[in-house]
């Protein structure tokens, strides 16, 4: 089975082909990404009509892209998935849309996919990982643990009460002057910091339930860049890093919380899994392989290019979907939100 997906919800026009062989394992045929972090960097962040714009201008090339380097046309995909939301509504209306006229013309199925869901259902695409698994989504627009109890069956367990955990990054970032996007240049500033050296906020710690809050976390860190004048390079090292630092013991804290009540919802647990543009940070992920450990599971973390927004993770939920029978129509609508 073969599926193209496309990807526009944010910032990255992306198209990629995703196949399974015989046996139902996954193939990735191609995986082309076009970042638009450059038009957005001067703003320190992302604008939504200069995405959308981009997005049209690019998304053409980015599929026959795809094709090509699968090696493959149209009329040997079985479908074609668009991410339908949730997302920045004028990027995610040129995605789909793309995706109808193609499905049409070829004669395909298509599959409009839930964004989160592609993010929900990666760890699937790079190894074996039966259902059902603790997930933490940590990316720029969404913090959720989700119970993932098969495709298109999922129990939040969690979420933010305000910013998100790469929101949270991106926000202290622009206010210590670091640009755009802020993760991994405040993870890259930690490494050489002293995570002692400012007591920060741990936000929900300890709560019975796994939701976050991390807007009383960034505020710590403005105050305390505030404090000193002129702000240096080592103290913006020691804040990026006691920062962190924080967000560690938080995202451990409410992971925990959450694989507490997992069994009341979902049975046990086969995996840990985190997935979305933070499970890039590696301090993250060791608080989570410790924490795994702790409880008796693997942790699963994709590969890097595939935690942050691209086309496979799209096409790969199209084609779980698809071959479950779950297809959709042309008159699908695109969704700005929609939750899992
Ligand atoms: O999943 P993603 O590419 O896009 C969506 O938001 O859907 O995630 C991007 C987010 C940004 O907020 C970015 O700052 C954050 O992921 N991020 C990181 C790291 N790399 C990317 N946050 C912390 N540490 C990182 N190394
Ligand atoms: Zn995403």
């Amino acid at each position: 089975m073969r599926v193209l997906g496309i990807e526009t919800t944010c910032d990255e026009t992306a198209a990629a082909v995703v196949e399974t062989d015989e046996t139902g394992r996954p193939f990735i045929r191609s995986n082309e990404v076009l970042s638009q972090i450059a038009a957005h960097a001067a703003y320190g962040g992302v604008v939504p009509e200069i995405a959308a714009r981009a997005h049209v201008e690019v998304v053409d090339r980015l599929v026959a892209r795809a094709l090509e380097q699968a090696g493959l046309k149209l009329a040997d995909m079985d479908g074609v998935a668009a991410a339908a939301g949730p997302g920045l509504i004028g990027g995610v209306m040129i995605g789909l849309t793309t995706a109808k006229a193609l499905a049409l013309v070829a004669g395909k199925s298509l599959i409009a996919v839930n964004h989160l869901e592609g993010h929900a259902l990666t760890p699937r695409l790079i190894e074996q990982v039966n259902f059902p698994y603790l997930l933490l989504l940590a990316s720029g627009g969404h913090t959720q643990l989700i119970a993932v109890r098969g495709v298109g069956d999922y129990v939040r367990l969690g979420t933010t009460v305000d910013d998100a955990i790469g929101e949270a990054f991106d926000k202290v970032a622009k206010m210590l002057g670091l640009g755009y996007p802020g993760g991994p240049k405040v993870e890259a500033e930690a490494a050489g910091g002293d995570a002692l050296r400012f007591a920060l906020p741990r936000p929900m710690l300890g709560r019975p339930v796994a939701d976050f809050s991390l807007s009383g976390l960034k505020t710590a860190v403005r105050l305390e860049a505030e404090r000193i004048v002129p702000l240096r390079p080592r103290d913006v090292a020691d804040l990026c890093a006691s920062f962190q630092a924080a967000v560690v013991d938080v995202v451990v804290d409410r992971t925990r919380t959450a694989l507490r009540s997992f069994h009341e919802k979902a049975g046990y647990p086969t995996a840990l899994v985190v997935a979305g543009g933070v499970a890039a940070n590696q301090a993250i992920r060791r608080g989570l392989t410790r924490l795994a450990a702790e409880s008796g599971l693997r942790l699963v973390a994709p590969p890097l290019p595939l935690c942050t927004d691209n086309g496979a993770i799209i096409a790969w939920a199209g084609l779980e979907r698809l071959r479950l029978g779950l297809v959709d129509d042309l008159t699908v609508a695109a969704r700005p939100r929609w939750p899992l």
